[in-house]
Parts: C-alpha cells; structure tokens; sequence
C-alpha cells in the first residue's frame, strides 16, 4: 500500500518523464537541504524535489500535479534559495508535498540600458540579477543580506524591502513584468516592459507577496536605475534613537534625493557583530549605544556627495546628535562599514537562540517602538536581550530578542507567541505592522485573523479560492 500523503507512482512517472534524471530528487541526502528552513525553525519532509529547467517543463509539473489532485500528495511548495525568515520555502511534515526548486531556471533573457529593464528568470539570484545590471552599466537597487542565495522569484514573492527601499521602495515597486505558472497549469505571460499600462486589474502586484500561495513566478521584468557615479557612506555613533532619527531628518531636508539608505543599530548588535564575526573592527575612538549608518549616491558625476555629508555631520556633531562619525576614505572602507551592518544576522545567529520580530511603525515613531519595546520584553522576561536594528529610513525595524545568557535554547523559543505578541502590541499602538518585509509564511498565519481579519482576510481568502480552488499552490502558508 503507497503511503497516503505521498504521490502516486502514476504522478511520479509523469515527473520523471517531464523532468529527466536530473530534474528530479528523491534519495533523502539529496532532498535534505530542501526540507530545512535558514532559521532551523522547522524541518518537513518530502518524497521529491522538482527542478525544472524551463517554464513549460514548470508548467507541465503543475499541470500533472493539478490532474492529481492536492489531496493525492501533489501540493507544491515553491521554493527559490530557501533564505525566507518565516519557514515560507518548507514543506509540511507529514510529507504530503512536493518541493519544486527554481535553482535551473535562472537565465538573464534581456536587458536594456535605455528602457532601463532587465528580463530575467525567477531562479537567478538577486546577485546575479545586480551583476547583470552592472554590466550594462545600470544598477538593480534592491539589497539583502542574502543577496548571494535569495533569487528572484523569492525576491518577488516575498515582496522583500532591505536597504534602498527608502530610496527606491520593495520588490514590488521595482518590478514591471511577470510571467506565472497558474495552479491548473497554464502559462500566464505578462513580461511586458512598459511604464504606462492601464488594463484593468495589476495581476503581477497579485503574486508580489504571494508567498507561493497563487502561483509560480517563473520570470520578471525588472525596473533598472542609472547606476550611482558617486557613494559617500558614514557609521555615525549617535545619542540616542531620537538622535539617529534627527539626523535622518536634517539629511532628508539637506538632500532628500541623495540618501540611499539609513540604518540604526544598537550597541548591543554592534557588539555581537565585533564578538562573532572575524575581521570587523570598530572605525569609530570608543564604542556607543547607539548608531546610523548613511549612505548617499547619485548617479550624476562630481556631485560633491562627500562635502554633502560632511555639513550634515558637522551641524548635527555641533548639536549633540551624532556623538562621532567616520567617512568612508575607499570603496574598502565602505564594504568594511556595511559588514558591520550586514553580519548583525549571523551574530545573532551564533549567540544563541533568537526571536525575530520584524515590524514598521510610520518613521516618526521609531524611537518610540524602540524604547517601549525594550521596556515591553524587559518585563516580560528578565535577562532578555533587545537587539533593534535596521532600515530606520522606512520605519522597518528588526525587533529581535536574544535570549538570556545561560538560557535553555528551547525554553525561550517556546515563549515565542508571548514575545512576538509583547512587541506586536506596541507596534499596534504604534499603528504600525506585524510583518514590514520577510512575509507570513508559516510562522504568522496564527496573527493574521487579529491583524488582517474581517473583509481584508476575507478577500484574500477569496482570491485564494478563485485563483487555487484545490489548495495545490504551498498550503497553510500567509492564510490561517
Ligand atoms: P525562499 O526562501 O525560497 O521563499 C520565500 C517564499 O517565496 C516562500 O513562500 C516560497 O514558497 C516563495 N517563492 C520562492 N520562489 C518563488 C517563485 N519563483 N514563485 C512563487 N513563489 C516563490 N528580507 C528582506 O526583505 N530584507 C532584508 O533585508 C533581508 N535580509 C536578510 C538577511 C539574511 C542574512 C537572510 C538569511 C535573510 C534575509 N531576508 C531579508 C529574508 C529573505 O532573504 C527574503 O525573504 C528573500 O526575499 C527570500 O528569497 P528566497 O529566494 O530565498 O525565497
Ligand atoms: C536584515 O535586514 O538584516 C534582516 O532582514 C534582518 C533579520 O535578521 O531579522
Ligand atoms: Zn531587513
């Protein structure tokens, strides 16, 4: 008797027929990296990694896996470089799914220096979709810690922010085109590259934060900008939250066009990154509570960024804002100063168990996230450890709390719904959000009912029905 949640010998033979030997994974050695999310939060199971190498190989899996049927075992779940921060890419673990990798499907099909896009596929990396655009002397604006695994197409449907949304906003403000593999199968070609075009509903913004639920993104038109002649980049050591948002504002007033990104840490973050990370130094003469980093950019020539900066510095030195600051003198300098920032994750990683939360509050209100959360937590558990930091320019903060020293691992990550909801309830006060960039995935459907309940959740989960009718497309994923 085949197991039940696994797919019939009847659908595998029409993979493998589709697929080859190559494009399909089934020895548990092979599939094992697919089954385990970047957190280590969950670990599912399944009986075979689809890899096609074309949209209508895709389209042929999916069509086979809806003539099956979800309930057959033939659910999919999408999954690009696997980074997703709420378990977005994995299975369940029952292994009633199949897994369906866009690693092979990562060609450059075009790209135009003076229509200023990029056709790409779902499967090449973010990094490999900024090389290209470097090459023809443009620049892909979206960045990511993880810009070395996350593709494309989890780019995409995750909707991500990162560094430069407060410049050129997420991933759905930088794209033009789609192409999708609907649930039943059919290809839906919309790689249209035009700034203008009114015809009725946006389809593409539909699967832009899907999060695999409505489709697979096997292509994109990306919007490409002219690339930046010319960067300044400062890590300044600030007073306070309320200093580093001052800052933000006397450079947004100085030179508005100029900020390619604005970031906070704080010395608790900064500290984890000198103690885990080797190779980092602090560029500054003493250590502080609290940071920004600034970069600017502009992509025309002789701009005098540097001097730009170095006003801001000085009058916001001169007011007791910034407390010190270095300037970035190389391009090595800059990368030295951006690791700091960069590697905030990995440390955290290494010091033991984390709980993320990340959450926007309207930009004006960081500060305030940032001191009532602290005190929130603090008193929800002593010992704990607050580590906010990130794109305080677009009021995205990662909220995240360490662990107490000494701790049991797992008996703080059991207190993980308590902590989310201590921080969730200041963001709410905040008039904020409970997921700014990595998604829902399979960690936040439980929030979803409280935070997007009522006609909003209601109409999602009618579009769901209308577009999924068997439920194929990554189950009990962003929907309760
Ligand atoms: P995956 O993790 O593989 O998948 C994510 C979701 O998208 C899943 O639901 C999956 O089913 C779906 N999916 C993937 N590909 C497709 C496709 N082709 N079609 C349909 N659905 C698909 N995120 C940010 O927004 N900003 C950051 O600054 C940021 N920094 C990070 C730093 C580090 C060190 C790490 C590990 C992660 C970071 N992330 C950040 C989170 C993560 O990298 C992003 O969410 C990224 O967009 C995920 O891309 P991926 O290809 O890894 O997608
Ligand atoms: C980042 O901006 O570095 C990631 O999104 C943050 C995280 O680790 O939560
Ligand atoms: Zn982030």
């Amino acid at each position: 008797m085949p197991d039940a949640n696994q797919p019939s010998p009847a659908l595998f033979e029409r993979l493998r027929a589709i697929l080859g030997p190559r494009g399909l994974l089934t020895d548990p050695a092979d599939t094992a990296p697919h089954v385990q999310d970047w957190r280590r939060l969950y670990r599912g199971r399944t009986a075979a990694v689809l890899r096609p190498a074309t949209t209508a190989e895709l389209a042929a899996c999916v069509a086979a896996c809806a003539a099956a049927g979800a309930a057959a075992g033939a659910a999919i779940v999408p999954q690009g470089g696997n980074t997703s921060m709420v378990g977005g890419a994995v299975p369940a673990e029952d292994g009633s799914e199949l897994v369906l990798s866009l690693a092979r499907l990562n060609r450059v099909r075009a790209i135009d220096p003076i229509d200023l896009t990029l056709t790409i596929e779902a499967g090449a990396t973010l990094k490999a979709a900024q090389t290209a655009a470097q090459d023809a002397g443009c620049l892909f604006p979206l960045s990511i810690g993880s810009e070395g695994t996350a593709q494309i197409g989890g780019i995409l449907s995750t909707n991500a922010g990162g560094n430069n949304t407060v410049r050129y906003g997420n991933a759905r403000d930088l794209v033009l085109g789609l192409e999708v593999v609907l649930p039943d199968g059919r290809i839906w070609n919309g790689l249209r590259r035009l700034r203008k075009d009114n015809t009725g509903y946006c389809l593409r913004q539909l699967f832009v934060g899907a999060e695999g639920t409505l489709g697979i993104i096997t292509a994109a038109v990306l919007r490409l900008v002219p690339r930046p002649r010319e960067t300044a980049v400062a890590l300044c050591a600030v007073a306070s939250p309320e200093a580093a948002l001052a800052l933000f504002h006397r450079m947004q007033t100085h030179d508005p066009a100029a900020i390619q990104a604005f970031e906070y840490m704080s010395g608790l973050g900064l500290r984890l990154v000198l103690k885990h990370i080797p190779g980092v130094t602090l560029p500054l003469a003493a250590p502080a509570e609290h940071y920004a980093l600034i970069e600017l950019a502009t992509p025309r020539p002789n701009a005098g960024l540097r001097a730009t900066l170095e006003a801001v510095l000085e009058a916001a030195l001169d007011s007791g804002e910034v407390l010190d600051a270095a300037i970035a003198e190389s391009e090595a300098q800059r990368a030295a100063i951006w690791k700091l920032r960069e590697e905030h994750t990995e440390a955290q990683k290494r010091e033991g168990a984390s709980v993320k939360n990340d959450v926007s509050v309207p930009v004006s209100k960081v500060p305030e996230l940032i001191r009532r959360a602290t005190l929130a937590c603090a008193a929800l558990m002593p010992g704990i450890r607050a580590v906010p930091f990130g794109h305080m320019g677009d009021g995205n903060i990662h909220f995240n709390l360490q662990q107490p020293p000494g701790m049991d691992p797992a008996a703080f990550l059991a207190r993980d719904h308590a902590i989310m909801d201590t921080v969730g309830d200041v963001v709410r006060d905040l008039d904020g959000s409970f997921s700014a960039e990595h998604g829902i995935g399979k960690l936040k459907p439980y929030m979803m009912p409280d935070w997007r309940g009522g006609a909003e959740l209601d109409l999602m989960q009618r579009i769901k029905q209308a577009i999924d009718p068997q439920g194929l497309m990554n189950p009990g994923k962003v929907l309760p």
